[in-house]
């Protein structure tokens, strides 16, 4: 795997300044003061088309995806990177759209290398507007996450998640914010 301390933002949500990318950005403070190499992307506004599950991706000496767009530069950045920050917003008690559509395009990424997700070091940062994570439905992305990258051999190091409505709103919530800082640190101490 190249690029040895390099993190891997991916921000799921249509706000650059919400709560999930407050998150995000939080993590990465930590991952920046254990050394990291940080890497920004804010799907929202990319061109990525969902998945048309053609399955050209999935065939014996695969070239890769078989969509011409701006995943194709996201596949490479995602593999230079042996950590990934993914953030989302909570939409209809599930990830965001921006985030799925991403995800749902990972599947081809066993096209590009072999065992791409073995050993991928993983933090999720989540916000929500509900006042609890299992009634607002947090919980249930958090559940695709965890049960998608443990099928993958990847390694979940953790995840933090608070309620918020306001942009930016969660930057009141301070031991939160420490947790995410936190995270950053562990993310890439293992690497
Ligand atoms: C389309 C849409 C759907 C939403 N669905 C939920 C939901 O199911 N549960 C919830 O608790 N909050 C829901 N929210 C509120 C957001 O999760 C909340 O405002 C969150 O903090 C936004 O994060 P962001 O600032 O990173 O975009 C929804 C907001 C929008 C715009």
């Amino acid at each position: 795997m190249s690029g040895e301390n390099k993190v891997l933002v991916l921000l799921g949500s249509p706000r650059k300044k919400g709560n999930s990318a407050m998150l995000a950005e939080r993590i990465v403070r930590g991952a920046r003061s254990a050394g990291a190499a940080v890497e920004t992307v804010f799907l929202h506004g990319m061109t990525i088309a969902p998945c048309r599950s053609c399955y050209a991706c999935q065939r014996p000496r695969s070239k890769g995806c078989a969509i011409d767009d701006d995943m194709q530069g996201v596949y490479r950045k995602m593999l230079q990177s042996p950590a990934w920050v993914i953030a989302s917003p909570v939409y209809w008690f599930s990830m965001s759209a921006q985030t799925k559509i991403w995800m749902d395009r990972c599947f081809a990424l066993g096209a590009y290398a072999k065992n791409p997700f073995h050993g991928r070091r993983i933090a999720l940062a989540m916000s929500y507007g509900g006042e609890d994570p299992f009634d607002s439905g947090c919980v249930n992305a958090l559940r695709t996450f965890q049960d998608a990258y443990r099928y993958v051999g990847a390694e979940m190091v953790g995840m933090v998640y608070g309620s918020a409505t306001e942009a930016g709103e969660i930057a009141s919530n301070k031991p939160l914010l420490r947790e995410a800082e936190d995270l950053g640190k562990r993310l890439v101490c293992g690497l």
